[in-house]
């Protein structure tokens, strides 16, 4: 993607003395107590503000906190504890600024945070005004904000169209290169999992890889109502009869241009969803009416494994089966540790599945942990994100 780099500026010396406006995405969830329970979006955002810092640039950063109604403040919606957290990772105090959006003093050198930026009156919408207001407080505004991408909101969008100068900052970008290795200029064969519990949800996905990718993994309930839609029986598991026609259309699509939707030849599973609930594994063909089914059978989780050790590019969005209880785990274990010594290039990326990465101590062997939640499903359907949309028209001039 053709886009105006923070990166280049700073390494050119454009930034020194520039007031930069960076719109970070630092919605980090909290606890009841508004403790921060886990930071990596804080800790994503600190390479383009010490870039920043660096090249001597004035340096203001915002980002939304949660969904608060615009225009009244309350105390849970505040960026202080982001802040905190922020400031320790910068080594430096980072305050916080209120009501920002008409002028912010800060120095060369500085950096501040201005308080949470959907509290201001018209940022969900756009408001071209605000968006004005919030371009004139800056020489660069920088888009570092990956997880807010699909927003077209008056300081992830508008700011974009009035800004002197609009860029990509380091996360960004790199999120950028990453899903073009992955998407666009993939080494074949590219494999795609998606998991989850429906279909429905990721239908738009399902459709758009099925365009694109050599094999189409499916698991969690996605995996039952293609089991379905190839004539097998599923017991009680979770299941959407209504969307059997358009599991069929994908099954049928891929096959069209000599690709595979693989349905699973064995499975486990269990009487009742619990962590304690006896596991069974039986062939696909065995399930019997009153079984669910929790995970991938030990052959479907090897034969899978296998094929994702041949691939030259892998895109893993959910868990393939109930890995939070032990006895359902292996599938999603299995094909994690496939992915991790596979020597593809792999991009991972959603809630469920960042929790899969971890729980096996695999970040370090996937090519690329994506940040974002909603803008990577919304990749992964083969939408343009607003945020590239304009990053590459002000480019582009
Ligand atoms: C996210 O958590 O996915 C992003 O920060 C976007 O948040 P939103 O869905 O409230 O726009």
């Amino acid at each position: 993607m053709n886009v105006i780099r923070f990166s280049d500026l700073c390494a050119n010396g454009q930034a020194s003395g520039k007031r930069v406006f960076i719109r970070a995405d630092l919605n980090v969830p909290q606890d009841d107590a508004g403790n921060i329970t886990e930071d990596t979006r804080i800790r994503a955002s600190v390479p383009c503000i010490q870039m920043a810092l660096q090249a001597g640039a004035a340096v203001m950063v915002t980002s939304h906190l949660g969904r608060p109604t615009e225009g009244a403040f309350t105390p849970e919606d505040s960026l202080a504890p982001v802040a905190k957290r922020l400031g320790e990772l910068l080594g430096r105090e980072v305050p916080v600024i209120a009501n920002w959006v008409d002028g912010v003093q800060v120095a060369p050198g500085a950096v501040v945070l201005l308080e949470n930026c959907r509290i201001n009156k018209g940022e969900k919408k756009n408001n071209e005004d605000l968006a004005r207001k919030m371009a004139a407080l800056c020489d660069i505004f920088v888009h570092d904000a990956f997880g807010t991408a699909h927003r077209a909101e008056a300081s992830t969008y508008g700011i974009a169209q009035f800004a002197p100068i609009a860029c990509a900052g380091p996360l960004l970008a790199a999120e950028m290169d990453a899903i073009s290795k992955a998407l666009l200029a993939p080494k074949r064969p590219l494999v795609a999992i998606v998991a989850g519990s429906k279909v429905s949800t990721k239908l738009t996905i399902l459709k758009s890889l099925a365009a694109n990718v050599d094999q189409l993994i499916v698991g969690g309930g996605i995996a039952n109502t293609f089991m379905l839609a190839a004539g097998l029986k599923i017991g009680k598991s979770l299941a959407e009869a209504d969307l059997l026609d358009e599991a069929k259309a994908v099954i049928e699509a891929m096959k069209a241009r000599g690709a595979a939707v693989p349905i699973p030849t064995d499975v486990v599973t269990a009487k009742t969803f619990a962590a304690d609930a006896p596991a069974t594994v039986k062939a696909a063909a065995d399930v019997a009416d009153d079984d669910l089914i929790l995970d991938f059978g030990p052959q479907t989780a090897l034969a899978l494994a296998a094929q994702l050790k041949l691939a030259g590019t892998i895109v893993w969005n959910g868990p393939v089966g109930v890995f939070e209880f032990a006895a359902f785990e292996n599938g999603t274990r299995t094909i994690a540790q496939a992915i991790a010594d596979s020597s593809a290039f792999s991009i991972a990326g959603g809630g469920d599945t960042l929790a899969a990465i971890a729980k096996y101590g695999i970040e370090k062997k996937i090519g690329y942990i994506s940040t974002g939640g909603g803008a990577f499903l919304e990749v992964l359907e083969g939408k343009t994100l607003p945020a590239f949309e304009i990053l590459t028209r002000r480019a582009a001039g």
